[in-house]
């Protein structure tokens, strides 16, 4: 089978095409025949290395993590297999490959009729959408400020704010050419972050300041989100896109603010119950046409050094895929 894997840090052009053997399930694992896979943005970061003050860190050799979606093939000691068969969803290690180990005990369902892209979206993205919302959390009438509201996770987040019953909801984006896009996923007003005067925009759009915050950009983006929070105002930071990890200073907080933090690992160790019940409840709402996934762009396995071109580019708007057409014989990928 074909596996995309990376031996040195570096840009896109370091991940490396490999053929392999299929990998067998372990204990509590699944081998999943890959369908697509959702690519995000941690990923180009994690590729970048040490070496490029990036503040995500994997060793080598890099195995690109991803949103996979496939059909379970194979079960390993200990799992269903009754499962064999069934579409699912599944946010895994070595992501980039025709088959894919995942843990059976995160396997999101997916109705059948989805798409690849929604499909795409329920392991990972979707629920730290949903989750960064609850966090905060969000009540019906709450005025909603997103950062980075034209990516993978915060189109979707957009769209569940609304659904939530935010009663405005602001998205931010770093060019002007992902304004009209972010309303039309839902946002009341939309603001190009990367000019010098976007937080007396949003003061314009919301003069008595946000409820919420919800922020993976950091650095003078959070710093400014912060004054901009009414009394009672609540941050949500769940990444640092721009690779500073900010302090945030407490005397900000005096103003009745608060600020916290979110991530999906933590979350489903905290509470694995409600973690998977979310993953359904997203289902449903992506069955019923409520939440939609826009996709950028879908390209082969053996475009994935364009996949993080495109994401390091900042161009994209929602999702970016690839889609491994199954190899056959004489293939000169397979
Ligand atoms: N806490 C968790 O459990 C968790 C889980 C998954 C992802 N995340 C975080 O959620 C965020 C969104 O993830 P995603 O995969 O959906 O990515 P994405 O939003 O599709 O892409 C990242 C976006 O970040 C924005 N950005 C802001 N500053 C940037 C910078 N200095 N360099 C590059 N991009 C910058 C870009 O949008 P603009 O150009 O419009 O600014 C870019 O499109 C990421 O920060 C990720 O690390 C957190």
């Amino acid at each position: 089978m074909r596996r995309v894997r990376y031996y040195t840090y570096g840009g896109p052009e370091v991940l490396t095409m490999e053929d392999v053997e299929q990998p067998t399930p372990q204990a509590g694992q699944v081998l999943l025949r890959t369908e697509a896979v959702g690519v995000n943005f941690v990923d180009t970061r994690f590729r970048r290395g040490p070496g490029s003050g990036s503040i995500f860190q994997r060793p080598l050799p890099g195995r690109p993590t991803g949103d996979v979606v496939g059909t379970v093939t194979q079960t390993g000691p200990g799992v269903d297999p009754q499962l064999i068969g069934r579409r699912v969803a599944a946010l895994a290690e070595d992501a980039y490959a025709d088959f894919v180990i995942a843990e059976a005990r995160w396997l999101a369902s997916v109705p059948d009729h989805l798409d690849h892209g929604d499909a795409s979206m329920l392991a990972m993205s979707a629920p730290v959408a949903l989750r960064i919302l609850r966090a905060a959390p969000l009540n019906r009438g709450d005025t909603v400020l997103i950062h980075s509201a034209a990516g993978g996770i915060g189109h979707l987040t957009v769209q569940l704010a609304k659904l939530l019953g935010a009663s405005i909801v602001i998205g931010t984006a770093g060019a002007p050419g992902k304004l009209d896009f972010i309303r039309a996923v839902g946002a009341d007003s939309a603001v190009d972050y990367a000019q010098p005067g976007w937080p007396d925009q949003v003061r314009a759009a919301a003069p008595k300041g946000v409820d919420i915050v919800l922020d993976a950009v950091g650095g003078p983006v959070l710093q400014s989100s912060l004054d901009l929070l009414a009394p009672f105002g609540r941050a949500v930071v769940y990444g640092a896109a721009n690779g500073e990890l900010e302090q945030i200073p407490v005397v900000k907080l005096f103003a009745l603010r608060s600020v916290t933090g979110f991530n999906l690992t933590a979350w489903r160790h905290a509470n694995p119950d409600q973690a998977r019940q979310e993953m359904d409840e997203l289902a449903k709402l992506f069955a019923a046409g409520q939440l939609r996934t826009t996709v950028h762009a879908s390209l082969p396995l053996n475009q994935a050094a364009t996949a993080h071109e495109i994401i390091e580019s900042r161009s994209h708007t929602g999702r970016i895929l690839l889609v491994p057409a199954a190899p056959t014989p004489g293939d000169p990928q397979s």
